[in-house]
Order: C-alpha cells, then structure tokens, then sequence
C-alpha cells in the first residue's frame, strides 16, 4: 500500500504531533495519531470509519506513533476474526444436526409415501405426525437457540413446516374418511 518513501514523512508528522498531544486520552476519542493516520490513507479509507474504528480500541487510542496504531489494528482485525470463526464452528455444528434432521425427514415422507401407495393411511397419518411434522420447526428452535446466534434458514424452515402440515392435514382427511366411511 504505502511506500517507503511516503510512510516516512507521515511517521515523523505522526510523531511530531504524538508530542504535542499528551497520549492516554479517554477511550472513544480519536487521538491526533489516528486522526494524522487516518487523513494520510484518505481517499482509499474512509476516514470516519478509520477514525471510529481506531479511536474505540483503547490500545489504539493510547498508541503514540503508527507502528502502535498498525499494531493495535492487527489486534483489532486478528479478535474480529476469532469471533467470526468461533461462530462458523458453532454454525457448522448446529446445521450439522439439521442435516441429519431433514435426512431423516426425508426417509420418513419416502415411508409415508409407501403407506399411502398401499393404501394404509391411518399407518402413513401416524408416521408423518411421529416423524415429519415438528422436524422444521426442531431446526429452528436449534439454529435460534444455538451459539452461532445465526439462522440461514428461518424461510426454508417455514417454508417446510407450512409444507408438512399441509400433507399431514391431508393424510388426516384420508385417515378419518376411512374411519367413517365416507365424507
Ligand atoms: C481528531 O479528529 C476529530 C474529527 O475527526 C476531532 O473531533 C478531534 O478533535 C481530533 N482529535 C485530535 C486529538 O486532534
Ligand atoms: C495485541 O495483542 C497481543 C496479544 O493479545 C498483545 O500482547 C498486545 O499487547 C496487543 N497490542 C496492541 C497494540 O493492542
Ligand atoms: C400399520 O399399522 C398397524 C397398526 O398400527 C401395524 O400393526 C402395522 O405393522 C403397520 N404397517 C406397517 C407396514 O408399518
Ligand atoms: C418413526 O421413526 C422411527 C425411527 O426411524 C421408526 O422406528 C418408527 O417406526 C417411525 N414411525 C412412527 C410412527 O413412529
């Protein structure tokens, strides 16, 4: 990004201003070395977002010269991306489960399907409430409740759970048409 020859007579500026200004500055105010950094990266940085982000970091806002300010970015982004992993691995974790639920939802609406071919409805009534409907909704309540505090699928999910009542409530009608013989 910036060359030898630039960083330079920026660092010097920097530390020439770091005397003037007394460091350990109240935590969320910009110290004169963010603001000289951050107007040294205009236009390519924002500066609003360079001055905001440096002066929340209390290590950021005690650095004296750039290399501290260089530092305390590194920390600032290398804490970001922890968090940002930690929530994948837990994201992982929790669709993990969903996949093995939607797999055996899956086997289960092939089994219902086989019962309503052989005509056992009232079978294919249980197996769809016992094994079907509710298995969306599980995802769900899994991906809301979890860790990674992310849920990808809240449509999906709804979009399914819409879907397995609809057949169930159908299989329904079948199963107590049988019972009464007739409508
Ligand atoms: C740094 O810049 C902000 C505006 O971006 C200003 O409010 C603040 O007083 C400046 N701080 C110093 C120490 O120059
Ligand atoms: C950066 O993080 C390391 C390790 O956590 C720490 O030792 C160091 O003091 C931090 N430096 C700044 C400038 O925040
Ligand atoms: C269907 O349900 C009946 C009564 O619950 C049970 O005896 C029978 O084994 C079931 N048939 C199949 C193929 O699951
Ligand atoms: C539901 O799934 C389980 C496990 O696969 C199976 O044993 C059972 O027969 C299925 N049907 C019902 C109605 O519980």
């Amino acid at each position: 990004m910036s060359s030898p020859s630039m960083a330079q007579p920026i660092a010097i500026t920097i530390m020439l201003l770091a005397v003037a200004v007394a460091p350990g500055l109240a935590v969320g105010s910009s110290s004169s070395v963010i603001n000289a950094t951050c107007a040294a990266l205009k236009p390519l940085q924002p500066y609003d977002y360079c001055v905001g982000v440096l002066s929340a970091d209390p290590a950021a806002a005690a650095a004296t010269d750039v290399p501290g300010v260089a530092a305390a970015a590194v920390n600032i982004t290398a804490v970001k991306a922890a968090s940002t992993l930690r929530v994948i691995t837990y994201l992982v974790d929790e669709l993990t489960t969903c996949r093995g639920y939607y797999s055996n939802l899956v086997k289960s609406l092939a089994d219902v399907r086989v019962d309503l071919g052989a005509g056992r409805f009232s079978n294919a009534s249980l197996e769809i409430s016992a094994n079907a409907t509710g298995v969306p909704n599980d995802c769900d309540i899994l991906l809301f409740e979890g860790n990674a505090h992310k849920d990808p699928f809240t449509q999906e999910n709804g979009e399914n759970d819409l879907l397995v009542r609809l057949a169930s409530a159908i299989i329904g009608l079948l199963n107590k048409n049988l019972v009464n013989h007739g409508f």
